[in-house]
């Protein structure tokens, strides 16, 4: 067994307090297209023109048109093994976050507990202009939709994705609860870029609290430099070479 991998398993002890913030690159052996990188949906696209409120104003249809692209090609995913493995620590650990930046639902279709959303949900829907009578945001997991761009069943003008675009605030709730999970025994930044904020700067912060720091990516990033310890290479291997040493510890009765 790798020493790496050994070395983050040594910190996953059964008491710990984990939290694991995840990014993109956890479900790109799903299939689902990364933003970054040599293939990623930002080398084809500009963010301002199909991820901010501005965008969506000036063109309603195209930035459906893209939600509904990817929620297609999202419903035809499924969770790979990464996503498996944090499911079953969601279990195994009694203070256990998970934190992604992911809109995909992939965590949750694995059945993990509790996680915070950061950027929303791709499978969520919100009145465009909020109105009196509709709910914040709701579950619409229609797929292809019948019509673009669609409309609020209670207003009957837009509605818009339930995603955090550029230039808006995340929930100010789930904000305050990830900044409570950088309190914790091990911290480990899986499958992101660490390029965008506020979601970047949690590590650093899990750092000034004492916790073990730990990364998982096929590539250096800025956190790389940060962490405790940087793990290079596929998400979907290393977790469940990881999760395999923490059942070899436990049987040996080490734990
Ligand atoms: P990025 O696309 O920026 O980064 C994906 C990261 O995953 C890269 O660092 C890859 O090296 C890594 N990666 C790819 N495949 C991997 C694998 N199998 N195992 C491990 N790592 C792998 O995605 P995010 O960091 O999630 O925000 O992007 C953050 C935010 O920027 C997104 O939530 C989105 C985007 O713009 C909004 O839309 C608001």
């Amino acid at each position: 067994m790798n020493k790496d991998v050994d070395l983050l398993a040594k910190h996953l002890t059964p008491n710990a307090r984990v939290t694991v913030l995840t990014g993109a690159g956890v479900s790109a052996a799903s299939g689902v297209p990364t933003f970054r990188g040599a293939d990623g949906l930002w080398k084809q696209h500009r963010p301002e023109q199909l991820a901010t409120p501005e965008a969506f104003a000036r063109d309603p249809r195209l930035v459906w048109e893209w939600y509904d692209w990817r929620r297609q090609r999202i419903a035809a995913c499924r969770p790979n093994g990464a996503h498996e493995v944090l499911a079953s620590w969601s279990e195994r650990y009694t203070n256990f976050t998970l934190i992604t930046q992911n809109v995909d639902g992939l965590h949750e279709r694995a059945g993990t507990h509790h996680v915070l959303r950061m950027h929303g949900s791709i499978w969520e829907v919100a009145c465009w202009t909020r109105c009196a009578a509709s709910p914040l945001r709701w579950q619409d997991e229609t797929v292809p939709l019948p019509v673009i761009p669609p409309r609020c069943s209670y207003c009957d003008g837009l509605i818009r994705p339930g995603v955090v675009w550029f230039g808006e605030a995340i929930d100010p709730g789930i904000l305050t609860r990830c900044h409570e999970a950088t309190r914790c025994d091990v911290f480990l930044t899986v499958g992101t870029s660490a390029v965008v904020y506020p979601a970047a700067s949690l590590v650093q912060e899990a750092l000034m609290r004492g916790a073990f720091t730990a990364e998982i990516n096929l590539e250096a990033t800025p956190a790389s430099s940060l962490v405790d310890h940087a793990l290079h290479g596929p998400a979907e291997i290393i977790l469940a070479e990881v999760d395999e040493r923490l059942g070899l510890l436990r049987g040996s009765g080490s734990r």
